[in-house]
């Protein structure tokens, strides 16, 4: 007889204990009592903390964490703990540090921590009359929303500004209002959506609209961080690198297909430095990618010049909405190693931190391009990883990867042949 098809309607699964959401999803998927107990053993991040995190909790994922050193940030040495499943891009950023280490490293700066939330507000007649009653009331918006935060008012943050759109779209115009809130050390998102939501019913009476959503926004063009730092020429390896990767910046700034790929790499460095300290990597990727796009074309994130003395000077500029208090940046253990590595005691210090890591990883995945191309560096791990892939444990990995990088041909079943020959000889 044939079993039916199991149900994903678990009633009551949030309210269950994690060992038995875990037999729930046991007996849905068939898990043995070995990937049982894996999914129960948590790690380093306790099970009660992890269940109150997200919802349905039934373990955690691990993802290494690397260090990248020889940073040298305004003057400051730091090492970055970076959390990726990718190889290579830790070393990248060591590896572009190094070579500008001498020259003094990365100068940084940022415009602010200033955050939108927007109020979307429909159904009036008179959208552009409407957008000056709501401007009118600048100083009432500005009392109703410091109320909404006594704590962020009394740390220095708070209202800055009101800016009123209106919005032609498929559904007629719309009035948006931004508010526009210093959000200091917090990332920020818990603090606008509050007060955009205590001040919509407002905006609605005062104009006899609607109003619709009232959410922040993660176009976070006024929290941007700017890292520069020019490489000399002698320590990039001279001018043919140099024009290489100045060509393949002027290829990306015009090209959206090369763009995405050079602005993820670009992300790369980014979000492993905005996981590592338990900040949101979709607010900040979401926020950079739509700043690529600013100009009415999607972009490169970086800029790459040649100096009048012929060195290669790179900058960046990038939304970056990170906060050290708020979600898991407090809460979870290693985010809070992380910070500690780090040793920024600010927002603004993090944010600047990551957009220089931004500017270092871009360095040296153009360098490679331009020159050995990627594969040569990524090989050495990614042989590694085969290998594991093809069930070598402790030092079989390193022998097979050797024999994969001396062949030239890092593939699962020249990998599996290697470790059959291997295990074979050694009986
Ligand atoms: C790979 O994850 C990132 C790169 O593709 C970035 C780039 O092409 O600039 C190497």
């Amino acid at each position: 007889m044939k079993h039916p098809a199991p149900s994903s309607r678990i009633g009551g699964f949030h309210k269950l204990a994690i060992p038995e959401r875990i037999q729930a999803v046991a007996g849905f998927a068939g898990l043995d009592a070995a990937e049982q107990a894996h999914l129960a053993n948590t790690g380093n991040l306790a099970p009660d903390l992890a269940d109150h995190l997200i919802e349905n909790v039934i373990g955690t994922m691990n993802i290494p964490v690397g260090i990248a050193t020889n940073m040298k940030i305004d003057g400051v040495d730091r090492l970055i703990p970076m959390a990726t499943e990718e190889s290579s891009v830790v070393a990248a950023v060591c590896n572009a540090a190094r070579q500008c280490y001498d020259n003094g490293g990365f100068v940084t700066s940022m415009s602010g921590t200033l955050m939108i939330a927007q109020v979307q507000l429909t159904g009036v007649p008179d959208p552009e009359h409407a957008r000056i009653r709501i401007l009118e009331r600048r100083a009432e918006i500005q009392v109703l929303c410091d109320a909404c935060d006594p704590v962020l008012v009394k740390l220095g943050g708070g209202f800055r500004d009101l800016e009123v759109r209106v919005l032609q779209t498929q559904s007629g115009a719309m009035v948006i209002s931004h508010l526009v809130v210093d959000t200091r050390d917090a990332m920020g998102a818990n603090a606008v959506n509050t007060m955009a939501e205590k001040l919509a019913p407002r905006i609605a009476e005062w104009t006899g609209g609607q109003t619709n959503l009232r959410i922040l926004s993660n176009l976070a063009d006024r929290r941007l961080a700017r890292a520069r730092c020019t490489w000399r020429l002698t320590d990039i390896g001279g001018e043919a690198v140099r024009d290489g990767m100045v060509s393949a910046y002027h290829f990306a700034d015009a090209d959206p297909y090369r763009a995405a790929t050079h602005n993820k790499g670009i992300m790369n460095g980014i979000s492993a430095v905005v996981l590592a300290t338990g900040n949101d990597t979709r607010a900040v990727e979401a926020g950079a990618h739509a700043y690529a796009a600013r100009r009415g074309h999607y972009g490169s994130l970086t800029r790459w010049e040649v100096t009048a003395g012929g060195d290669l000077a790179g900058s960046i500029e990038v939304p970056m909405a990170v906060g050290l208090v708020g979600g898991a940046t407090k809460l979870h253990p290693t985010a809070k190693l992380g910070l500690k590595i780090l040793g920024v005691h600010s927002a603004e210090e993090l944010a600047r931190v990551i957009a220089a890591v931004g500017l270092a990883q871009n360095f040296s995945a153009m360098k490679a391009l331009a020159t050995t191309g990627i594969q040569k560096g990524h090989m050495a791990l990614h042989a590694q990883n085969i290998a594991m892939m093809a069930g070598a444990e402790g030092e079989e990995v390193q022998q097979v990867a050797r024999v994969l990088i001396d062949l030239g041909t890092v593939r699962l079943d020249v990998a599996q042949a290697e470790l059959q020959r291997l295990r074979s000889g050694r009986r």
